[in-house]
């Protein structure tokens, strides 16, 4: 069914391009531009958007054996991600005792977690399993003192957590389908390679350009070169888009049925997974993708990357791995020095007063999409959140 979903997606870009035209909004449409920089604004995005949804924190491909654990910060709460035998769990990485960090590495391979303050002890269940000097502590219900869990989905080959221990969504309701259609990437036995961070202006400024073809050949001309085309096709599943591009080229596989069309062709382009990810391929020493994971910073300016590549062979030769690197590198410079560069020089231009608002073309139906979405979410509380994606 996913499939037949994907490959009708490919079709429709074949006929677009068969047409010369690509996928527009009805009209332009207007952003005001304290959105990006108002405090009280940016207060209320962190809250109702990365306190409330599910976040994708990791790939499955980072800890693909039983035992493996990863931490990591999101949204100022540090997180532990674990795989046990009843599956991938989610705990706020923090003792039950008094609060210190349980686990301070990045990523490992544990059957127990000991607190570096006073030696409690967990098993990757999030279970208190041992305490230090029992006698002399006193009396303790140990089952009311396991870790925090946090709600936690595995699907796809990636990691979605809801940093809001007491949530009621239901991860696979707000996904609507599309974790069903990420899932013919098979990320569920793709090798994990690297993560590298870059840092960048407001979350939004830079997931902006993650939904905009439109730039593509005009500010990545001496990276990418000036023949990647600027139209994109938008395809959404609730709050998330896929963006396709009119492409003719397809119509060699028009007659092949669905099973036949090649998985690197009709899985390319962008999938976006609202409300911070980007997942985009590339072929730099094999098969691969840049899955981009972002986060807001402190600040309304800030925010960082984690650009988490994934390759779907690990790269053997001496070769391969040196292409895989130079294709990582790339990319780093291109979100650094292009993408990222323009959106912090960009975001002091709107602060100026001179502009009230900044504008999405017809064409810029991707960022259209995402900006009605945040301004949605903002104005749902909390008892009508699951609604939201019912009704998609
Ligand atoms: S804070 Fe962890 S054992 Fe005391
Ligand atoms: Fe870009």
């Amino acid at each position: 069914m996913s499939r037949a979903q994907i490959v009708e997606m490919a079709r429709s870009d074949l006929e677009y391009g068969r047409k010369g035209t690509q996928d527009q909004a009805k009209g332009l449409f207007k952003v005001p531009v304290s959105h990006y920089f108002d405090p009280d604004r940016f207060r209320e995005e962190t809250e109702k958007i990365f306190h409330r949804l599910p976040l994708v924190l990791g790939a499955s491909a980072e800890i693909p054996k039983l035992g493996d654990f990863k931490t990591i910060e999101a949204v100022g709460k540090q997180i532990l991600i674990t795989r046990t035998k009843k599956g991938v769990k989610a705990f706020i990485n923090m003792c039950s005792h008094r609060g210190a960090r349980l686990v301070q590495e990045s990523c490992g391979s544990a059957h127990r977690f000991t607190c570096p303050y006073h030696a409690w002890t967990f098993n990757p269940d999030g279970d208190l399993v041992a305490v230090y000097s029992a006698k002399e502590f006193g009396e303790l219900d140990k089952e009311s003192y396991g870790l925090t869990r946090l709600p936690c989905l595995e699907s796809a080959g990636l990691v979605w957590v809801t940093l809001d221990p007491g949530s009621e969504l239901d991860i696979g309701l707000f996904l609507s389908g599309y974790d069903g259609l990420l899932a013919e990437f098979g990320f569920g036995t793709w090798h994990h390679q690297k993560t590298q961070r870059v840092e960048g202006p407001n979350w939004k400024v830079a997931y902006d350009g993650y939904l905009d073809y439109y730039h593509l050949p005009i500010l990545h001309r001496e990276t990418f070169g000036t023949d990647i085309g600027n139209k994109a096709n938008y395809y959404s599943w609730g709050p998330h888009t896929r963006m396709g591009r009119p492409d003719e080229t397809l119509q060699e596989f028009e007659d092949l049925p669905d099973e036949d069309w090649p998985d690197e062709r009709i899985m390319a382009g962008v999938w976006t997974i609202f409300p911070h990810i980007s997942i985009a391929s590339f072929y730099g020493g094999g098969r691969s993708v840049m899955i981009s994971q972002l986060f807001p910073g402190d600040t309304p300016e800030t925010s960082h990357t984690n650009q988490i590549f994934l390759m779907k062979e690990k790269p053997e030769t001496e070769q391969q791995i040196r292409e895989a690197e130079a294709q990582f590198a790339l990319l780093e410079y291109v979100v650094e020095e292009e993408d990222y560069a323009t959106g912090i020089a960009l975001q002091k231009n709107l602060r100026l007063g001179a502009r009230d608002h900044v504008l999405f073309g017809r064409n810029e139906r991707g960022g259209q999409y995402f900006h009605n979405w945040v301004d949605r979410i903002l104005e749902t509380d909390d008892e009508n959140l699951s609604d939201l994606f019912l009704t998609g």
